[in-house]
């Protein structure tokens, strides 16, 4: 990737949308890049978007950002709100962008914030988005950070969920996140040796769940393991979900649909099941080492992406390797489970 050395800049970072683990490792990775590298000071934006529309920030130095490389969560806070929630929102990002003599910034963020980005983009603010999702969603990259410690602490659960079911001769229903898309249901689902896992790309039909694991248990094994991704959908006219209740930011609010799975397997098979539901534990904590360096260098590229005025882009991660993709392009289709990964999947419980 081209690295262009330009003028000493003041750039501005914000973590915006759910917090994911590795965004403090993109933080000091920006700053280090930033300080170091090129010589130009980094204000940190609090609460994504909010810290420009209320002009909430810090200045961030190397020897500040110290210790943070392991740490779960984001140093900035993050939120959901976005300047085009507000009828003046462009206004007060500029204003304040004018007032601290920003010349660009690297927004950090999943579907949301950067849909935003590409809008303030639009709007003539020089910025480059990096992908952050525990759901590992966005379009256009293959891995976004956070995704690999979900997958590692859900593995982990499952694990553990073997040995208690095994032990009671039950079956549990494990509820991964995953609102419209099954990544992590299907790569914990794999690595946990789970029977059964439900995906939002393929509607699931209750009464095949309920098959499959008959079968297993007429060879002879009377524990199972289902994981259902939280924005999982049954087959038209299959089975009820209770409608979810919707946030202040109009989003779907998940969670809960193991309850129903389990209470329908239970009452078809007569098998006892139980639920557990993983929820935010995916998202906290510290991330694994891989993360760690992924987010570490999406950093780094973030800043030369500054460096070379490659502005409206994301960094991308392609065939390992970093690569700029167009920041509308990335926005413009979620990333969904290959239907190849999804049928590896089935072939270990048919
Ligand atoms: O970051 C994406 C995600 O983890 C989704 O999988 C999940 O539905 C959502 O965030 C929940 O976020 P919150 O509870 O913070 O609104």
């Amino acid at each position: 990737m081209d690295v262009t050395v330009s003028e000493p800049k003041t750039i501005g970072v914000l973590t915006g949308g759910g917090d994911c683990p590795g965004l403090n490792a993109v933080i000091r990775a920006v700053v280090r890049r930033a300080e170091w590298g090129l010589g130009w000071r980094v204000l940190g934006f609090h609460d994504g978007w909010n810290g420009l529309l209320h002009d909430a920030w810090e200045e961030l130095t190397v020897v500040g950002c110290r210790g943070i490389l392991p740490r779960g969560g984001t140093i900035l806070g993050t939120s959901r709100y976005q300047p085009f929630m507000y009828d003046d929102g462009m206004e007060r990002v500029n204003a304040t962008l004018e007032r601290h003599h920003v010349d660009a910034l690297v927004v950090i963020g999943g579907e949301g914030t950067l849909s935003a980005a590409a809008a303030v983009h639009r709007e003539g603010v020089p910025l480059v988005g990096v992908p952050k999702t525990i759901d590992n969603d966005i379009g256009l990259t293959e891995r976004t950070f956070g995704f690999d410690t979900a997958v590692q602490i859900a593995t982990e659960a499952i694990d553990r969920l073997h040995t208690t079911a095994e032990s009671h001769n039950r079956v549990i229903v494990v509820e991964v996140m995953g609102r419209h898309v099954g990544h992590i249901a299907t790569w914990a689902g794999l690595a946990g040796g789970a029977t059964v896992t439900l995906v939002p790309e393929e509607p699931f039909d209750i009464a095949d769940v309920c098959a499959r694991l008959q079968r297993r248990h007429q060879r002879g094994k009377l524990a199972s393991i289902v994981v259902v991704a939280e924005g999982a959908i049954p087959k038209p006219g299959t089975l009820d979900l209770p409608e979810a209740p919707i946030d202040a930011f109009g989003h779907r609010r998940l969670g809960g649909i193991c309850n129903v799975v389990a209470n329908e397997i239970e009452s078809r098979t007569g098998f006892e099941t139980r639920v557990t539901v993983l929820g935010h534990v995916q998202r906290g904590g510290t991330p694994t080492a891989f993360d760690r360096a992924l987010a570490s260098w999406y950093g780094v590229a973030a800043v030369d992406a500054l460096a070379a005025e490659d502005y409206g882009t994301m960094v991308a991660f392609q065939a390992n390797s970093m690569v700029r993709v167009p920041l509308a392009d990335a926005v413009a289709e979620l990333k969904v489970t290959s239907p190849e990964l999804l049928r590896i999947a089935r072939t270990f419980f048919p």
